[in-house]
């Protein structure tokens, strides 16, 4: 948890698909306020400043990190945590079948990150959308499995993450 200083202000945004009002400093990261005021400890925090992926929540839908975004961003707008998915989400059994998960820790940020790929996302896809989200256990080929397996196809992963890297670095360019 970072230190704020200053006023708090109740925020209304949809949590997880419910209306929400919650009063924190806005410069508060979303990570934190996540956590300590709404007990959703889901959302976990690894690096705490925007390279590893753990904290993955959906904002509108599209993946962020938790940790990089002020809480007063959310005003009036959606957000996703992995509790949200209620363990009931095709990635999350997939991840178990798979063996796409040790630790957990970087579990729910993989999950919350897949969760926000297109429908029909090519293997590609998964790389380079799961790139910003660093395992330190799996290797990553059981979670390349568990994605491609809750999207319908078993095809096994191959090829590697210094390459999935390279070409988002490529499409940022
Ligand atoms: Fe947010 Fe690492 S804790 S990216
Ligand atoms: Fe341990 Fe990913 S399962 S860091």
């Amino acid at each position: 948890m970072l230190p704020t200083i200053g006023m708090e202000h109740t925020v209304r945004f949809v949590l997880n698909g419910k209306s929400a009002d919650v009063r924190a400093h806005p410069m508060k990261r979303l990570l934190d306020v996540l956590r300590e005021e709404c007990g959703l400890t889901g959302t976990k925090e690894g690096c705490g400043e925007g390279e590893c992926g753990a904290c993955t929540v959906l904002l509108d839908g599209q993946a962020v990190n938790a940790c990089l975004v002020p809480f007063g961003q959310v005003r009036g707008r959606s957000v996703k945590t992995v509790e949200g998915l209620r363990g009931r989400h095709p990635l999350q059994q997939a991840f178990v079948t798979e063996g796409g998960t040790q630790c957990g820790i970087c579990t729910p940020g993989m999950i919350m990150a897949a969760a926000a790929l297109p429908k029909g996302a090519t293997l590609d896809d998964v790389r380079v959308g799961l790139a910003g989200n660093i395992c330190r256990c799996t290797g990553y080929e059981g979670i390349y499995r568990a994605v491609r397996r809750a999207a319908g196809s078993r095809l096994p992963a191959s090829g590697s993450r210094r390459q999935a890297q390279a070409r988002t670095r490529k499409a940022a360019r």
